[in-house]
């Protein structure tokens, strides 16, 4: 049983698939781990501590992934890493499946056995393996850092001999587990915290954190929620009443953090320019989803903007990634976890059960063909 772990070879990825603690637990299971050289530094792990884990560095890629019987990735390979990779092996990322259709194919035209980790059910038992909980609650705590480090005023209340700073105002629009961090953050930072959400479950968890709920509760707010704990897509008449009363409040707001996603589609519009426009001078927003489209009208992926009425839309890509040592921790876990499952502990090899539930919700590709119902055409 060989498992690979290689660099990440996008530049703006710091984060690594394995850590020298999944490596040690992954040997103790009787695997041989090969990484390649220098896939931790970005997360401050050296090469010298994966081989004191256990693991065998090896200069390059083609190395670590040729024969191996399990790659471990963060991102999905592109089609430079696809041809080192065996047919057979099984994949296990987060591989971003929704809209890259062509890539999902190409994964399945190399025989690769695809695993997209965003497809774990979020059920009691593959809590530990839930990436997009783990890597969205490090991003909800970064991007209130990212706000703080662009807003030119203080957050807390300073109460000081040369006067009074008042607490900076936060909303958090979106409190899904990257919106309840950015609350809990931005409180423990003393900001004054509101924050919205479509799901009526939101409103509890909201406050339960000490902060304000802020929505239009009407009967569709109140089912607006699916069986999987997801939002639902609202209708044209709800967002235009909820636009309304976000446009009230967010005018007096400092800091704005959104969050919003609804799983499979490109993310709700919910700050308009004029609402932008209607911020203070240095008053900032944080875009969590700006790579799945924007929740702020204006805001750009990979780009802090400046309006001309000095406020700044904050759009870093890959938030989580910008705290990578801690993110590389959390997600490794996370793909031990499901690896282990997959793994016979007594003849120390893999052995995959195709009906256990999680293996059928996460397989993209197997054999050739694109497997997972959500890419049944
Ligand atoms: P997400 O990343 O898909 O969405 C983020 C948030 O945006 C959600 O709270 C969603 O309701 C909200 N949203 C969508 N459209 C909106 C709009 N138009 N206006 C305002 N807000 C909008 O969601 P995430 O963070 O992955 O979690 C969704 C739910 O799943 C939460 O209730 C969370 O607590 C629950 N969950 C359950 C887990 C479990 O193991 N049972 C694990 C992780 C999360």
């Amino acid at each position: 049983m060989k498992i690979a772990v290689p660099r990440e070879i996008d530049g703006e990825e710091g984060r690594v698939a394995a850590t020298p603690d999944t490596v040690k637990r992954l040997v103790g299971l009787g695997a041989t781990v090969l990484v390649e050289a220098g896939a931790g530094l970005k997360s401050r792990i050296p090469d010298a501590d994966y081989a004191a884990a256990g693991a065998t560095v090896v200069p390059t890629a083609a190395e670590a992934v040729g024969g191996a019987d399990v790659v471990l990735k963060v991102r999905r390979p592109t089609s430079d890493e696809i041809p080192a990779i065996k047919r057979g092996a099984i994949l296990i990322g987060a591989l971003d499946p929704y809209g890259n259709n062509d890539a999902v194919k190409a994964l399945a035209d190399a025989g690769i056995t695809a695993v997209a980790m965003e497809f774990m059910p979020r059920i009691t038992r593959a809590q530990v393996m839930d990436v997009l909980s783990s890597q969205a609650n490090l991003a909800g705590y970064q991007a209130v850092l990212d706000a703080a480090g662009e807003y030119d005023r203080a957050m807390p209340m300073m109460m000081t001999a040369a006067g009074t700073v008042p607490a900076a105002r936060v909303f958090v629009m979106g409190a899904g587990v990257a919106g309840l961090q950015a609350i809990a953050t931005a409180r423990r930072l003393g900001a004054v915290v509101t924050a919205t959400d479509v799901r009526p479950a939101a409103k509890e968890q909201v406050e339960s954190l000490g902060a304000k709920f802020v929505a239009v509760e009407d009967d569709e707010f109140k089912q607006a929620e699916t069986a999987a704990g997801y939002a639902k897509p609202m209708s044209a008449e709800y967002q235009a009443k909820q636009a309304a009363l976000v446009a009230e409040h967010i005018k007096k707001q400092d800091i704005v953090i959104t969050t919003a996603l609804i799983p499979g589609r490109p993310a709700p519009r919910l700050v308009t320019a004029d609402m932008v426009a209607s911020m203070k001078p240095g008053s900032v927003l944080v875009d969590l989803a700006v790579e799945r489209g924007g929740n702020v009208e204006g805001a750009k992926a990979g780009e802090v903007v400046e309006t001309a009425g000095g406020v700044k839309i904050v759009g870093h890509r890959n938030t989580a990634g910008r705290i990578a040592a801690t993110a590389s921790q959390l997600y490794a876990k996370n793909l031990f976890a499901f690896l282990e499952t997959l793994i016979d502990k007594k003849e120390k090899s893999l052995a995959v059960n195709w009906d256990d539930e999680l293996v059928k919700a996460t397989v993209l590709t197997r054999d050739g063909a694109v497997v997972h119902p959500a890419f049944q055409s």
